[in-house]
């Protein structure tokens, strides 16, 4: 189906006073990225031609940070707080040009899913309003139906009793013809209890000019907003349940679900196993079937099909790890692709790395990458073996089926097939144990 082209408005220019904090209140983590983050995913969702981030408290750190949550996305600084409509209208120079409609999402509600919008693009009304029935209608906009069809949205200050007893309540979202939307923007006024530019006054002025308004009607879940530190916590909750539902459902295995913690980008194959206690930090990908075992740390890497990882292991950006990759317990990998087959079984620090097919490396074995002003690379060939405790001390290389001694210090580049002791050479010296006990037993009874 060719769709009329859309244009994203989101606004996030409120301080979030609620919050308590100095941030931006869009750029609270949620699911480990930047609240606003979220928005602008379901927003990308829905392919826009444009998506406009109108920014007011703390614009420019808004502007920073989207830069890398959007490479499309552009922003349009709202100096002065003065309304929900005003702010649309801020964004309308952005706009200029683009002929669709134009939906409007807000940075601090995370949850509105692309199909509602799809819905909402979908009713052939002049004016569509995302809606949902209210547990506690409090301080929400009120929908006043006239049949079938919407007649006016009244802001809780400025509703009598009787529009107060509603518990059909705006949820913010908007969609209109963005020409339209800033016509009908450019007539609103702030005669009103806040006095402030309502954007929720367009539907009574469209209705005014025989247009037509509707409401599509979303469980209250998905319009949950975020406006306080408590908010957060429950948003948090929330993402968590709705992303492991989403991953249990395309066929992660996952025995303790409550246990493990995902971000945003987080992507699992099917048939992958994620056991209980698991931190999943942004820019993971694991494929099917691989195994990421209970207490490990994820960041910024990708693990392969029918690969295992911990328990008690750490993979951190960089980390690229190939099928049946084996990476044990109290191990650390940083920027190193690891090779098929290959295994890092024990107590290791694999950075700045590259370790190559069937490679063996030994329990406790370091890179040591990092001179205190520069990074090294060190580079294992396939089916080398590093023996137990071997610092390799970068920039060095280890050719094809190598191996180094346990407790090697390498510090120059090993061939391919040979084998480098780099130790001191063992000194036993007959007696000599027992001659020494007794004097130290000697010496502390003559202290007693
Ligand atoms: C708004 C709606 C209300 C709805 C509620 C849902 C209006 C007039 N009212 O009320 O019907 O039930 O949302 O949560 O629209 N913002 C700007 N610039 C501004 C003003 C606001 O960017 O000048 C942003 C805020 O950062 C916030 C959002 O718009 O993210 C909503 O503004 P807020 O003042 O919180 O509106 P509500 O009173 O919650
Ligand atoms: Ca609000």
């Amino acid at each position: 189906m060719v769709q009329d082209p859309i244009a994203i408005v989101i606004l996030a220019a409120g301080k979030g006073t609620r919050m308590e904090s100095d941030l931006p209140k869009v750029l609270h983590p949620l699911g480990q990225v930047p609240m606003l983050a979220h928005a602008v995913a379901t927003a990308e969702a829905l392919d826009p031609a444009r998506i406009v981030v109108v920014t007011g408290y703390g614009a420019d750190t808004v502007a920073a940070a989207l830069e890398d949550i959007s490479p499309v996305a552009v922003t349009a600084e709202q100096a002065e707080q003065l309304g929900t409509a005003h702010a649309v209208l801020t964004a309308a120079p952005a706009l200029d040009g683009f002929a669709g409609k134009v939906v409007v999402l807000y940075g601090d509600t995370p949850f509105i899913r692309p199909e509602t919008v799809e819905r909402m693009l979908a009713t052939g009304a002049d004016v569509t309003v995302l809606g949902f029935e209210a547990d506690d209608p409090g301080r929400y906009g009120r929908l006043i139906l006239q049949g079938e069809l919407l007649d006016r949205i009244v802001e809780a200050r400025d509703a009598t009793d009787e529009e107060r007893a509603v518990t059909l309540c705006n949820s913010g979202v908007i969609a209109a013809d963005g020409a339209l939307l800033l016509d009908l923007l450019a007539t609103v006024d702030n005669r009103n209890a806040a006095e402030e530019y309502y954007l929720t006054d367009i539907v009574a002025i469209a209705r005014q000019r025989g247009l037509t308004a509707r409401a599509v009607i979303c469980p209250e879940a998905e319009t949950l907003g975020v406006n306080s530190a408590s908010d957060l916590a429950r948003a948090e909750t929330v993402f968590q349940d709705l992303k492991r539902t989403e991953m249990i459902e395309a066929g992660v295995r996952m025995p303790a679900p409550e246990t493990v913690h995902l971000a945003q980008d987080t992507f699992i194959g099917r048939d992958a196993v994620v056991e209980p206690y698991v931190v999943f930090a942004p820019g993971v990908t694991v494929e099917s079937g691989a195994r990421i075992r209970s207490f490990s740390h994820l960041e910024g890497c990708h693990v392969s099909a029918g690969a295992t990882v911990g328990p008690y292991a750490r993979l951190r950006p960089g980390a690229e790890l190939a099928e049946y990759v084996h990476i044990g317990n109290f191990v650390e990998v940083k920027n190193a692709e690891i090779a098929p087959g290959a295994k890092v079984n024990h107590l290791s620090y694999i950075g700045d790395a590259s370790v190559g097919e069937a490679t063996n490396i030994g329990a406790g074995t370091i890179t040591c990458n990092y001179d205190g002003v520069f990074k090294h690379r060190t580079e294992i060939g396939a089916r080398a073996f590093i023996g137990s405790n071997t610092m390799l001390v970068a920039p060095v290389k280890v050719g094809d089926e190598a191996l180094t001694a346990s407790g090697s210090v390498i510090t120059e580049d090993v061939p391919a097939g040979g084998l480098a002791v780099a130790r001191g050479r063992q000194v036993n010296k007959p007696g000599l144990a027992r001659k020494l006990m007794a004097r130290l037993r000697a010496l502390k009874a003559g202290k007693a």
